[in-house]
């Protein structure tokens, strides 16, 4: 709830005077952000001769044939999450990561390209003489995003360097071919195939730019469990103990037992569920270990986790025909079953086999759970659903239903998931018998030390590069491992005898990769949170609830619940103790949390939040100023530099004396303590 800056009480509603001391509240509330700086990927799709082949014809026809066309790019866009900013002619431009971001809007993008020169052909078969023809180009970086634009009516959502630069390379790219940009190459190199192409000459820019043609995907099953490994394991003991024991329970008295890991992305889910693989894997009998992933985007099927898991089962692959499919199901299914057909049916849409009408849930559950429990009654089984965040809710009823209802059969079930699974499903297996939890909590100190190490390969690492790296991974192993990939590819160290240096002078930027995983969670949280973490993010990576309330014109008690629930999100902490008496403190989990908060606050707004920050400071202390002189210093050299550079320069004139005021006093000072 809003409250009334001049009197502090809460504001029962909007009004344009306070109810109670009726100062005018017009000013208080500032606008909220409409702007925000964020890393897209662009996509460009034009139709190759088109234009030239319509000249002659008659404008009616050529409109009715090119419609298909755009709705066909529409729906295989939107299918991967990206938004189609406008049609031009023939050409369309999509939105990857704006207005909400994902962790893999850069694949998303390629993916859907892939998708449209699929469906161009599609489109050619079923109409002959249409003959189309594309070209398609992608490239990633930073710009800036209208949050509130609405592109059915004409409103670019992005600006930005990166949008020319794709629709150059769109015209570079060969006909029927997708050609992408180096952060779309280095973002996505692993999940497709690409051939290198001509660097192309693009304008404003001296040098050619690198291009690359995206060809194929690459095939996602089994990429968790293939996965190589940067470095040995380190920590972790107590919970590999723990589910080595879910795992013999579950054999020792042939029951069902569910395990969930949570914890925040890249802090070693799927790596300890790995681990338990190596375990189980050197076990002296044969246990049968299946792994499925819920897909942040749909592919048209719901249970993919499940059909994943099937499709393993039976040696049913990607490429295989329908027929070919059936017949593998068919063999998978025990020839002694009682109800075989009735089991085949059922199982049949999971792994994308027509098998007739569709059952209820109820009945389809009941035959999933009769195929796993014949699968776990000849052997101990495990099966592996990794991601449960993204599950549906019928994917999530399904597991509830397995726990709770199989008997007499060792299999365990192992998933894995981020906190904000409990947003969704508040009681995620709670109250189930053979249910536990393990929290995975980031790697302290030490263990993140060893970890990097090992990640340089055991050279010796010396204490300040090791406190740079370590204060950047704040305890998560995949922040950690990305932070080394990024100087080992930019060539930022340099080896001495065994000793490991930075090069003079660098400048460590986050790494893509940990930027866009970060972006993507920033937007899950509704509008009021991610402008407080704004707020808190100018203030610096520790902060204090009434300083955020005040900036944000917001009451105490909505400040302490958004709090909360950021806590509960594993976005900020709060301190056990406060340095500001009677304030709760809070910091950001991660330092590169508040940075990317930080980096997508529009120049001119971070200019009045610093304002803000210093003038709350100020209000809590005005009698030691001199004691904070140099945050105060920092705050209005920051809000003078950013006015400037966005243009303002009534804005910077004001901030000049208090900058300098404290600038001195800081000066006074540190000569004072000599
Ligand atoms: N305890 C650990 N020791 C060493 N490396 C780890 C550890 N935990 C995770 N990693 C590495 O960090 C990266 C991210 O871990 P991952 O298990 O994929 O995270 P999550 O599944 O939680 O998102 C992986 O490369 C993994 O091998
Ligand atoms: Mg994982």
């Amino acid at each position: 709830m809003a409250v009334c800056p001049a009197c502090g009480k809460e504001l029962p509603g909007e009004f344009p005077f306070c109810p109670f001391c009726a100062a005018p509240l017009a000013e208080a509330a500032p606008p909220p952000a409409l702007e925000e700086r964020k890393v897209v990927s662009v996509l460009f799709c034009d139709l190759v001769g088109f234009t030239a082949a319509s000249e002659a014809a008659d404008p009616e026809d050529v409109r009715a044939r090119i419609r298909p066309y755009h709705a066909r790019l529409r729906s295989e866009i939107e299918r991967y999450g990206g938004t189609v900013e406008k049609f031009v002619g023939d050409a369309v431009m999509a939105v990857f990561g704006a207005p909400v971001a994902h962790e893999d809007d850069a694949e998303r993008a390629v993916r859907a390209g892939l998708r449209i020169l699929e469906a161009i052909e599609e489109l050619n078969e079923a109409d002959p003489g249409l003959e189309l023809q594309v070209r398609v180009g992608i490239n990633t970086g930073e710009a800036v995003v209208a949050l509130g634009a609405k592109p059915e009516q004409g409103e670019g959502i992005v600006t930005g360097d990166v949008v020319n630069t794709a629709s150059r390379l769109q015209s570079a790219a060969p006909v029927g071919g997708i050609a992408v940009g180096a952060a779309t190459y280095g973002a996505t190199k692993d999940v497709f195939d690409y051939e290198r192409l001509e660097p192309v000459q693009v304008k404003g820019k001296a040098d050619p730019v690198a291009i690359w043609r995206a060809t194929a995907a690459r095939a996602r099953f089994g990429t968790d469990l293939t996965r190589t490994h940067a470095a040995l394991l380190v920590g972790r003991e107590l919970e590999l103990t723990l589910l080595r024991g879910s795992y013999e329970r579950a054999v020792r008295d042939s029951s069902v037992q569910l395990v969930t890991v949570v914890g925040e992305p890249g802090v070693g889910k799927s790596r300890l569920v790995a681990e338990v693989f190596v375990h189980i894997d050197s076990l002296p009998y044969l246990v049968r270990w299946r792994q499925g992933r819920c897909l942040p985007y749909g592919e048209g099927v719901s249970f993919w986790a499940l059909g994943e898991i099937v499709k393993a089962e039976a040696g049913i692959l990607e490429s295989d025909s329908a027929e070919t499919a059936a017949a593998k199901l068919d063999a998978a299914v025990p020839a002694d079953e009682a109800d075989r057909e009735w089991l085949k049916a059922r199982l049949g849409p999971l792994v994308g086999v027509d098998s007739g009408p569709a059952a209820g849930h109820e009945e389809a559950f009941a035959a999933w759970r009769r195929f796993l429990e014949v699968l776990a009654a000849s052997r101990p089984t495990v099966l592996v659903f990794e991601d449960l965040h993204w599950a549906d809710d019928a994917m999530l009823a399904f597991l509830e239903h397995l726990i709770e209802w199989s008997e007499g059969v060792p299999l365990l079930l192992l998933c894995t998931a981020r906190p904000e699974l409990y947003e969704r499903q508040a009681g995620w297996a709670g109250g189930k018998r053979n249910a536990a939890t393990v929290n995975l909590a980031p790697l302290s100190d030490e263990e993140t030390a060893r970890l990097i190490s090992a990640l340089l390969e055991r050279a010796v690492v010396p204490a300040e590069l090791r406190a740079l790296i370590l204060e950047r991974a704040g305890g998560n192993p995949l922040y950690a491992e990305e932070f080394v990939r990024m100087l080992k590819d930019r060539d930022l160290l340099v080896r001495s005898g065994g000793t490991l240096r930075l090069k003079e002078g660098t400048q460590i930027d986050l790494p893509d990769s940990v930027q866009a995983l970060i972006a993507a969670r920033l937007d899950t949280l509704s509008h009021e949170r991610k402008a407080l973490l704004q707020d808190a993010a100018v203030l610096g990576r520790v902060f204090w609830a009434g300083a955020a309330a005040a900036m944000g014109g917001l009451g105490e008690r909505t400040v302490r619940e958004s709090l909360h629930e950021l806590s509960r999100k594993e976005l900020v902490r709060p301190a056990r103790v406060s340095s500001i008496a009677g304030e709760g403190e809070y910091a950001f989990w991660h330092v590169l949390v508040r940075d990317v908060v930080y980096s997508q606050i529009p120049r001119a707004a971070r200019a009045r939040k610093h304002r803000a920050a210093a003038e709350w400071i100020e209000r809590q202390a005005p009698e030691r100023v001199e004691d904070l002189a140099d945050v105060l210093a920092y705050h209005y050299l920051q809000a003078l530099e950013l006015a400037r550079a966005a243009g303002q320069s009534a804005e910077a004139a004001e901030f000049e004396a208090p900058a300098l005021r404290f600038l001195l006093l800081a000066g006074d000072r540190a000569l004072g303590l000599d």
